[in-house]
């Protein structure tokens, strides 16, 4: 099980990857996990990448494709992974071809901007684990604390109303252009091993988001 999760900044893919990680068995590669990591321990790698993910730009695809190909090879995705957050450019996806590592699924998770701006605004994350919690849509047990830990939870810096503008008009920009680039790779060839497409309304709760992927991946699986 080969996934990427392709979505606009909080169309609930940290969430769903969680979610599909833990019942497929399978790792949840979180790029944007990874860097606030790096970030947290003030690694050579945090202190490069800190200002560009404040602002909401996006880190340098070389440094990216590296990041992503040098997790692929750990032990724990021998049997599949699903990648939250990566590819977000042409440019990394074409990595992912030309180094041929397999996907079996591109999840699209649909979502309007005026949606988008309501949950990032009300988001707060457990830096450590990466969850992810809104007082409305998914609020956690007690407030300002994570459901597992009871540690506290932080608001990123990029979800600053500035930031999240600039990450739309990145995402419409670098990202969105991936939809077509996979759909038509669906399309195109028929027998070899290429992703197959999906597209759910993520728009509903997180459950019911849940549902639609499994219910598609089944089904597709089925065929
Ligand atoms: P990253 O961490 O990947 O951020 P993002 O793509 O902007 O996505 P978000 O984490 O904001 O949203 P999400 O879709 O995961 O939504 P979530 O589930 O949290 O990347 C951050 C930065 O890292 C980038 O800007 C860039 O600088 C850098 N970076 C990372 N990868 C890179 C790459 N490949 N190349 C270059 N740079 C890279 O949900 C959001 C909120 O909504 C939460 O509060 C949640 O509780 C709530 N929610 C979730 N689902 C629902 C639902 N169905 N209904 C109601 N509320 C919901």
């Amino acid at each position: 099980m080969r996934i990427i999760l392709l979505g606009s900044p909080g169309a609930g893919k940290g969430t769903q990857s969680k979610l599909l990680a833990a019942h497929f068995h399978i790792p949840q590669i979180s790029t944007g996990d990874m860097l606030r990591s790096a970030i947290r321990a003030g690694s050579p790698l945090g202190l490069q990448v800190k200002k560009v993910m404040d602002a909401g730009s996006l880190v340098t695809d070389d440094l990216m494709i590296q990041l992503v190909k040098d997790r692929l090879q750990q032990h724990d995705c021998a049997q599949g992974y699903l990648l939250d957050g990566f590819p977000r450019t042409v440019a990394q996806a074409d990595a992912l071809q030309q180094d041929g590592i397999a996907i079996d699924y591109v999840i699209e998770i649909a979502v309007n901007e005026a949606e988008v701006v309501k949950r990032l605004s009300g988001r707060w994350t457990h830096p450590p684990s990466g969850r992810t919690y809104h007082p409305v849509f998914n609020p956690p047990h007690h407030a300002g604390k994570d459901d597992v830990t009871g540690e506290p939870l932080i608001q990123r810096p990029d979800d600053q109303e500035d930031a999240v503008r600039h990450r739309l008009n990145v995402y419409h920009q670098q990202t969105e252009p991936l939809i077509a680039y996979y759909k038509t790779s669906t399309r195109q060839t028929e027998k070899e091993q290429v992703p197959q497409y999906i597209r759910v309304d993520g728009g509903q709760p997180v459950a019911e988001v849940q549902q639609q992927i499994l219910t598609a991946v089944h089904s597709v699986a089925a065929d």
